[in-house]
């Protein structure tokens, strides 16, 4: 494997997260195409011993690096049982080096059942939650094809408040016929779970689900962009008014303790390993930083393990400027902005930057430049104009 490219400009030394990928889940939702499989039947043990030899192989090629953060996303990594959770931040010190108070988070989905394994998961180290509510009533946790009621998604998050030091909520919005009074209200509902997190995501209908399918039929009607652009600007002023800061597109902190060091690692290009089916790694700064991709299918990540001591089924050196667009579609969504300096390729352009910030879509001061409230509304066009524009004069540091 080729050696990643040393930290960038010789500056701070660069943190290292680990992403752990669980893909199984009790059902699949209609709407996600996230890399998920049916649990049923599922063989958990040769996984999880996939996992671990994989991160042995990480240890061999990154060498003992103290890692900042570990998330355990899926998939459903509530269906893992405590142990096994264990099992894998033991592997991560072992070989790594867990830093002192390092974040330790895991998405839970809140059905009775998983919430029976909370206060395991917390006693195998797990301090942060991020618990999968989506919405608070019955009929539109229905419309979505979850498998739990409201109810239980509240118990689920008191059980959790009281168990983890730290929770965070996801919700989706823009959802069949939800109208803007609907999302206040969810929205008050869900900060009466005193999570210190929210991440509120606009539902995107992805190609090939079922979701997609009865959009067609009419069967489920989306908010149209109007009535998102109103429901994206209603989160902002809610979750504001009650202490919320906006710092990504779509996740809210309340206070810079309840920021997610593992997503900042992602939006400040840091260095990540990921392992488990179908995770994203990527290792080194500006052209050369290398992108892996494990193998997507269980039983092809767990073979490609056992055969060769790696999950990773793609990997590739980043040129020029898939590292410069990386960089800036991820800098530029984080609240601190992204430091020029460390961007690798062209600079922007001078003259496209000057035009966005005149129309409010974009901050600058010396060595940051980002979004505002306003451009993150627009944020993937805006971006897309930044990053085409050609690089005249470079913005100054
Ligand atoms: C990978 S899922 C895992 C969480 C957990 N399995 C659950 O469903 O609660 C992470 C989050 O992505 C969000 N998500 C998944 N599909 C989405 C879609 N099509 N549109 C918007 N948000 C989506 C949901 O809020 C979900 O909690
Ligand atoms: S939304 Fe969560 S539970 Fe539903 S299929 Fe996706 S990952 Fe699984």
């Amino acid at each position: 494997m080729n050696r990643p490219a040393g930290p960038a400009g010789g500056s701070a030394p660069r943190q290292l997260a680990v992403y752990v990928h669980w893909p199984y889940c009790t059902a699949i939702c209609p709407y996600c195409d996230f890399n998920v499989y049916r649990a049923r039947g599922a063989d958990s043990t040769s996984l999880l011993q996939a996992i671990l030899t994989d991160l042995a192989g990480w240890r061999s090629i990154t060498g003992a690096r103290p890692v900042s953060s570990i998330f355990f996303g899926g998939g459903t990594p509530s269906l893992m049982a405590p142990s096994e959770v264990a099992a894998v931040i033991e592997a991560v010190d072992r070989l790594f080096g867990l830093e002192a108070g390092a974040e330790i988070s895991l998405e839970a989905n809140p059905s009775d059942a998983e919430a029976a394994r909370f206060a395991g998961l917390r006693a195998a180290g797990v301090e942060r939650l991020s618990l999968g509510i989506q919405a608070l009533d019955d009929a539109s946790l229905r419309a979505l094809g979850r498998f739990h009621s409201a109810d239980e998604a509240v118990r689920a998050a008191r059980l959790a408040r009281s168990l983890f030091p730290r929770l965070s909520v996801d919700l989706i919005y823009a959802r069949h016929r939800q109208t803007r009074d609907d999302w206040r209200a969810e929205l008050g509902a869900a900060l009466a779970l005193e999570p210190d997190h929210i991440s509120p995501y606009q539902l995107t209908i992805e190609a090939g689900t079922a979701y997609e399918r009865a959009v067609r039929r009419g069967v489920i009607v989306p908010a149209d962009d109007d009535l998102g652009a109103d429901l994206y600007l209603i989160t902002q002023d809610v979750l504001e008014a009650a202490g919320f800061e906006a710092y990504e597109v779509s996740n809210h902190a309340q206070g810079a303790a309840a920021r997610s060091v593992h997503n900042i690692a992602y939006w400040t290009s840091q260095d990540w390993i990921g392992v488990g089916p179908g995770a994203h790694g990527r290792l080194g700064a500006g052209a050369g930083r290398l992108a892996t991709t494990a193998a997507l299918r269980p039983v092809d990540y767990i073979a490609g393990v056992a055969a060769t001591g790696t999950g990773t089924a793609e990997r590739e050196v980043l040129d020029e400027d898939g590292a410069r667009d990386e960089f800036w579609l991820m800098g530029l969504r984080f609240a601190d902005g992204a430091d020029p300096a460390l961007a690798p390729g062209a600079p922007l352009a001078a003259t496209a930057l000057a035009t966005a910030r005149d129309a409010g879509l974009v901050w600058t001061r010396p060595g940051r430049v980002g979004l505002t409230p306003a451009g993150r509304l627009l944020a993937n066009r805006v971006i897309a104009d930044l990053l085409l524009a050609e690089a005249g004069a470079s913005l100054p540091g």
